[in-house]
């Protein structure tokens, strides 16, 4: 560490609040305790938190209503400044809250000192985080039915594509294509129905809370709940200023959210290679390679799976800054920002490219049709067959099926390949009648209990779907 980076500055101390300090911080103070380069992407919310504070004080008699007034013109200008890109943001400022205040006093002079009567930067950066979030929250809920929407268009058309279905990633019964899509509706309808919770929750007030201990002024806390469109004042005040369970909510539900984008992603890498060739990516969504002329890459799809271990690892980041602090405010907690803000474009971006990837995939029936009936994938079908028609119990009926398909593969053919002959040499109770459960077709669609996979029933869900979606 070089002398220089010490040195602390000759200048005055921090104007806003250097009252009991002679010097100025340490350049490397100020390089661990800026978080403007972060922070800055609240300002709106910093603005609106200060423009309700400030109507408040006015509306209890705290400030004058020409303070009052020059306050809002002032915010108004800070607000336009920002926009047009012509603010000077400065790291020496710290982060946001300082900032506008700062350029505030610049632009109005002594009323803007009374902005932060019966405000702390605690109570502050609680509220305009959790505003920012459930604005945030709102543009994660409509990627999602955008990309449900994508979804339920592809399964609409493929309602009767048969596929194999996997267990083990080993070839285990036809499904339809559909009903595999619309595993994923279900499973980003819960998605939405987490972050639902997580923005009703965090939609209470902790403005006014102060420091920590709430404030000797006559404040109106449901004025500037209501102001900012918040429910209700939170009741506690040390709580107000050092919950974070708001923002571990929602990355906890961007986890979630990411992992089940992944695991559609991780298929789409699978079936898009030549072992599969189930499906390919448009041009729009594909990518070469330098080298090898032939390739089609399926980057997007690599990359959202990739994103997940950032997004979860955002979670992560968070939970392990909150474990140990004790109550209230530590600063610890301006780390919070960076993870929110990072699993929310990681989330946003990753919701986009898997709509964009979905929307115009090519299916290849084919493909699908041959595998679907490859790998013995309708011995289960034999099975209850031999049940259903022959009253051989399960486990029985299990057993020579098992004993048939082996007979199948010592031969090298399917199950509907092998001859009546050969089957009743296994168990004389088979009948010719049993070719009609053996084709994929006809197993899929034999699945009509409620939730199966038989395309009557995946046109129902899409019907239900498409009264549900919002
Ligand atoms: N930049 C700070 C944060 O993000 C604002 C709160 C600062 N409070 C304090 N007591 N130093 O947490």
């Amino acid at each position: 560490m070089t002398k220089d980076n010490n040195t602390v500055e000759p200048s005055a101390a921090n104007a806003l609040w250097g009252g009991r300090f002679d010097g100025a911080p340490s350049s490397i103070m100020e390089a661990i305790n800026a978080s403007i380069g972060v922070d800055k992407r609240m300002a709106a919310q910093d603005l609106a938190g200060s423009s309700a504070h400030a109507a408040m004080l006015c509306a209890c008699g705290i400030i004058s209503a020409d303070d009052e007034t020059a306050i809002q013109a002032g915010l108004k200008q800070v607000g336009e400044e920002i926009k047009a890109g012509e603010f000077a943001f400065s790291a020496a400022l710290e982060d946001i809250h300082m900032n506008i205040e700062a350029r505030l006093t610049d632009l109005i002079g002594e009323p803007a000192g009374r902005l932060h009567t019966a405000r702390s930067r605690n109570d502050q950066v609680a509220t305009d985080l959790r505003l920012w979030l459930r604005g945030a929250l709102y543009d994660v809920d409509a990627l999602l039915a955008g990309f449900q929407k994508a979804l339920l268009t592809l399964a609409e058309a493929e309602a009767e594509t048969i596929m194999p279905g996997f267990t083990h990633l080993q070839s285990a019964q036809p499904v339809s294509f559909g009903h595999h899509m619309l595993a994923y509706v279900e499973m980003t309808h819960r998605d939405r129905g987490r972050f639902a919770d997580a923005q009703r929750r965090l939609n209470e007030s902790p403005l006014g809370a102060a420091a920590l201990a709430g404030t000797a002024y006559p404040i109106d806390r449901d004025m500037t709940a209501k102001a900012l469109g918040f429910d209700r004042p939170m009741r506690n005040s040390l709580d107000a200023v050092s919950a974070r369970d708001f923002a571990l909510e929602f990355l906890s539900a961007a986890s979630i959210c990411a992992v089940h984008l992944s695991r559609l992603a991780e298929e789409l890498v699978v079936w898009t290679s030549a072992g599969f060739a189930f499906v390919s990516l448009s041009d729009q969504f594909s990518t070469g390679s330098s080298i090898m002329p032939q390739k089609r890459n399926p980057d997007a799809a690599e990359l959202v799976r990739a994103k997940t271990g950032r997004i979860v690892g955002d979670l992560n980041a968070l939970l392990m800054v909150m474990k140990g602090l004790p109550l209230a405010y530590s600063k610890d907690m301006q780390e919070d920002k960076e993870p929110v803000f990072d699993a929310y474009d990681a989330l946003c971006l990753s919701l986009s490219a898997m709509t964009g990837m979905m929307a115009d995939l090519g299916v290849n029936r084919a493909a699908l049709a041959d595998a679907a009936g490859a790998a013995f994938s309708t011995a289960t079908d034999l099975a209850d067959w031999l049940v259903r028609e022959a009253g051989v119990p399960f486990r029985e009926a299990h057993h020579i099926t098992g004993q048939i398909v082996k007979l199948a593969e010592k031969q090298g053919i399917t199950l509907s390949e092998l001859s009546l002959n050969d089957m009743q040499s296994i168990s004389p109770r088979v009948n010719k009648a049993v070719y009609a459960v053996l084709t994929p077709l006809a197993s899929a669609t034999s699945r009509t209990s409620f939730g199966g996979t038989s395309p009557i029933n995946v046109k129902d869900q899409i019907k239900f779907w498409k009264e549900n979606l919002s």
